[in-house]
């Protein structure tokens, strides 16, 4: 029985068109360099945080199921900072639940973290504002620092906890974001573990950092004109950029599978008809693609027509985390 009722908080996963891969600083999660991300409409993630004091250690579920070894551990180390942060010493028992796959390059870490940070400081009793969320929740996993806002999110690399943080970045642009699922299975490889093997062993690393910091310069600009050509143009060649260098480590960590390259191949099919599509992919083998929302379902039907296993999601940009006060249990 747990006498407190909980906070829950719920958070969009982001997708990056300039990509985070790769960190300085392991412990801290301080990337090499900046990243710029659109925050989604589909796929949240809905986390309560109760605390239990009578409780000896926390408690966590994954949609319903009891989370165990490495994910659970995940989720104790991060309330640990919380509670350190809070002065508080209160074990808590963590529901969570992912309205879209977990694990798939579909960012439900960036999502979980953003959601898992706001309730747990809530629950903590603790006031952060906008930055000092982000920060908290880099520490769970990268890309959830930039969940925090909604629309687009700039996170500052910076080259310690106080300098590495995202923010909102305030342009109109409101592409659609087709989702091209051809997998929804958990990677093989953690993103984790990938960044480390790529930043450690692959030739190409440094090279695809200089030049994601100049694409960065590039897309701020295509983004204020609301140049959806070149924003995707630069996304692309972005991510195609980030796989090289993984494709380049020793051993290879490949994320791209047939059915990824068969949406590409889509995707360029499509822009040869002057249907401007640009595509962008995570640690996964799933495709997303950046068109013009009135295209959408035409690049949604392409996906599924060409690519046997593909099912779709359109997407638009999302809010930034919300919290709500549970009032009934
Ligand atoms: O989910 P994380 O924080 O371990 O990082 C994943 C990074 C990518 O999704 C591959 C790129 C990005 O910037 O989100």
């Amino acid at each position: 029985m747990v006498a407190d009722p909980g906070v829950t908080a719920v958070a969009y996963p982001n997708i990056a068109l300039i990509k985070y891969w790769g960190k300085r600083d392991e412990h801290q999660a301080i990337p090499w360099a900046d990243s710029l991300s659109i925050t989604l409409d589909v796929f949240p993630t809905t986390t309560t945080v109760c605390l239990d004091s009578a409780a000896e250690a926390d408690r966590v579920t994954f949609g319903g199921t009891p989370a165990r070894g490495a994910a659970s551990r995940r989720v104790a180390a991060f309330l640990d900072l919380v509670r350190k942060h809070a002065g508080r010493s209160e074990s808590a028992v963590v529901s969570t639940r992912n309205a879209g796959p977990t694990g798939a390059g579909l960012a439900s870490s960036a999502s979980g973290f953003a959601a898992l940070a706001r309730a747990a400081v809530a629950a903590y009793g603790l006031e952060l504002d906008a930055a000092d969320l982000s920060r908290l929740a880099r520490r769970g996993s990268g890309s959830a620092a930039r969940s925090i806002f909604g629309g687009f999110a700039l996170w500052h690399a910076g080259e310690d906890d106080h300098s590495s943080y995202a923010e909102r970045v305030d342009v109109e642009f409101d592409p659609a974001v087709v989702i091209a699922l051809v997998d929804g299975a958990p990677k093989r490889i953690s993103s984790r573990a990938a960044m480390r093997r790529t930043v450690e062993t692959s030739p190409l690393y440094r090279s695809w950092i200089e030049s994601s910091r100049a694409d960065l310069a590039e897309m701020t600009e295509a983004l204020a004109r609301n140049d959806l050509a070149v924003v995707g143009e630069i996304a692309e060649r972005n991510a195609l950029g980030m796989h090289a260098t993984m494709l380049a480590a020793r051993p290879a960590v490949r994320y791209l599978t047939a059915p990824t390259l068969g949406v590409l191949d889509s995707v360029a099919v499509l822009r040869s008809e002057n249907v401007p599509a640009y595509a962008t992919m995570d640690a996964g083998p799933n495709v997303k693609v950046l068109c013009r929302p009135g295209d959408a379902d035409q690049v949604a039907l392409r996906m599924r027509e060409t690519v046997p296993c593909c099912s779709t999601v359109i997407a638009r940009r999302g809010p930034g985390v919300t919290l709500r006060i549970e009032e009934e249990r």
